[in-house]
């Protein structure tokens, strides 16, 4: 009875945790391994974030390695430890950085590049933007500039980090763009800026100091296209404006340089974190996606910058609004999240308590049979026993009229005795002795004596007979026998009757 209890109450208790916890997904741990730590790195983070408040089964962990790729290494290594479900990178330089990538996608992990590419194919996606087309696009400006001027226009360029392909791919794009015009064009010495606007600022002016007649810089990022307008600013026999400067990026601080005229234009470089983290959830969910995605790019200058800057600023707002109600449907969501579970528990405790009540209900029950059963089981036995024994005092009474019956139609017979008695009664002669015992407590020939006695006791009373006539009439072997038998029994001689 108990058994089928428990294992109900041991259900509801599984029934409890299963629907606490079943309305989790499955959870997504993604490493970001990011090389640096700029603004255009910032955005790119701040996109992939708001494309996660549509993933909540994905949380990031992000990784900056400052620059350096041996870190970075070290970081995508601690992730494959760390058995995330999927990597994103940005590669600090191709060739350094491979080891690590080939590593974690020859683990399993599927490896989206964003941005800057990996040397090798072992990586699982590709998304960044078109580096070659943005050095095309250096080239048209410079050629542009180059077709105000009869000689070569003095240029300097000043380069990334070489070993990163966009830093590669734009100087590519240019080179082959200025190889392919007409003289005069464009002559382009190198300068490293290390992406960072105060080693541009370092390194240009120090190129200043002893090259006199600079046209223009192609910066290969906003940053450090800032960094060289302030070090022409602050370049003896330059100043400001004097130099024509491209960067790369159109970031906020990009086109606020190019509405304050700081620099001339920018080439637009996407950072694309939501389509990153798009393909990142695709992969996951085993869904089609494309391996290599290339983003477009455009020229921005001072006719299409101040508009992008106010869209940029509404886009801000909008984000900051966004950002706000998806803190208020949060703090609901934990709200309603605790309330749910509130009442998960309420109902479980409710089922429980419902099974107690109906466990305790069979316990008082089981119990209270016991009970009956210990009280009236010998109650009924006893009844039971008077009934059998009403049966056979039945019976016996019975037997004692029929055995009187043929005593007393016998007792003048010499032959009345226990075998005629028994063949009257159809009994065995040990069957005799047991029932006659049984019914008048004395033996079958002390029955039959008595019966004698009682009828010549009749007679002597009723009768002139004289005491001999009534031993013989009842078969006495002698008077005298039956005179000592009358004494016995009544306790006074036949005479005195
Ligand atoms: C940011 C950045 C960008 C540049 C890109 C190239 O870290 O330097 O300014 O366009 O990386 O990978």
């Amino acid at each position: 009875m108990q058994k089928p209890c428990y294992s109900s109450f041991l259900i509801c208790l599984m029934l409890l945790f299963v629907s606490i916890g079943c309305n989790r997904q499955p959870d997504y741990r993604i490493g970001v391994s990011q090389c640096l730590d700029d603004a255009w790195r910032q955005k790119m983070n701040e996109e992939m974030n708001r494309e996660l408040l549509l993933h909540p089964e994905m949380t990031l962990y992000t990784r900056i390695a400052y620059g350096s790729s041996e870190l970075q290494c070290a970081q995508i290594d601690s992730f494959v430890q760390e058995k995330v479900d999927l990597l994103i990178v940005s590669p600090n330089e191709a060739e350094e950085v491979k080891p690590a990538v080939t590593r974690a996608y020859r683990a399993g992990i599927p490896v989206v590049v964003a941005d800057r590419r990996v040397s090798g194919d072992e990586w699982t996606a590709f998304i960044g933007g078109d580096n070659y087309r943005v050095g095309v696009l250096m080239a048209e400006w410079l050629q542009s500039l180059q077709a105000q001027k009869p000689q070569p226009l003095q240029v300097l360029e000043v380069i990334g980090l070489p070993g990163s392909t966009p830093a590669e791919k734009r100087h590519q794009g240019m080179t082959d763009s200025i190889t392919a015009m007409a003289e005069p064009r464009p002559v382009v010495h190198q300068v490293l800026g290390d992406w960072q606007k105060d080693e541009a600022y370092r390194v240009v002016r120090e190129y200043l100091r002893t090259n006199k007649n600079v046209d223009a810089i192609v910066a290969q990022n906003d940053l450090m296209a800032i960094g060289a307008a302030e070090a022409v600013r602050d370049s003896k026999g330059y100043g400001l404006g004097s130099v024509h400067i491209m960067g790369v990026d159109g970031i906020i601080v990009g086109l606020e340089a190019i509405s304050n005229e700081l620099i001339e234009c920018s080439a637009t470089y996407a950072s694309r974190g939501d389509l990153v983290i798009e393909t990142a959830v695709r992969i996951l969910s085993r869904k089609p996606f494309v391996r290599d995605t290339v983003l477009e790019t455009s020229m921005i200058d001072a006719s299409s910058a101040p508009a992008m800057l106010v869209q940029y600023k509404e886009r801000q707002h909008d984000i900051e609004t966004m950002q706000l109600l998806q803190q208020r449907f949060d703090t609901r969501w934990h709200q309603i999240n605790s309330d749910r579970t509130i009442l998960i528990i309420t109902n479980a405790l409710i089922g429980l308590l419902f099974l107690l009540a109906i466990s305790i209900l069979i316990f008082l029950q089981t119990k209270l049979k016991i009970e009956i059963r210990k009280e009236i089981l010998p109650q009924l036995a006893e009844v039971e026993q008077t009934l059998e024994s009403i049966q056979v005092s039945k019976r016996d009474e019975a037997f004692a009229e029929r055995m009187k019956q043929i005593v007393d139609e016998h007792l003048t017979d010499p032959n009345l005795n226990v075998e005629f008695l028994g063949s009257a009664l159809q009994l065995s002669r040990t069957q005799i002795f047991r029932r006659v015992k049984t019914v008048t407590g004395k033996g079958p020939l002390d029955y039959i004596r008595e019966r004698r006695l009682l009828h010549a006791d009749h007679l002597l009373q009723t009768t002139d007979m004289t005491v001999q006539q009534v031993a013989n009439e009842m078969c006495f072997s002698s008077p005298g026998y039956f005179t000592k038998c009358y004494k016995e029994y009544f306790s006074k001689l036949p005479s005195e009757r």
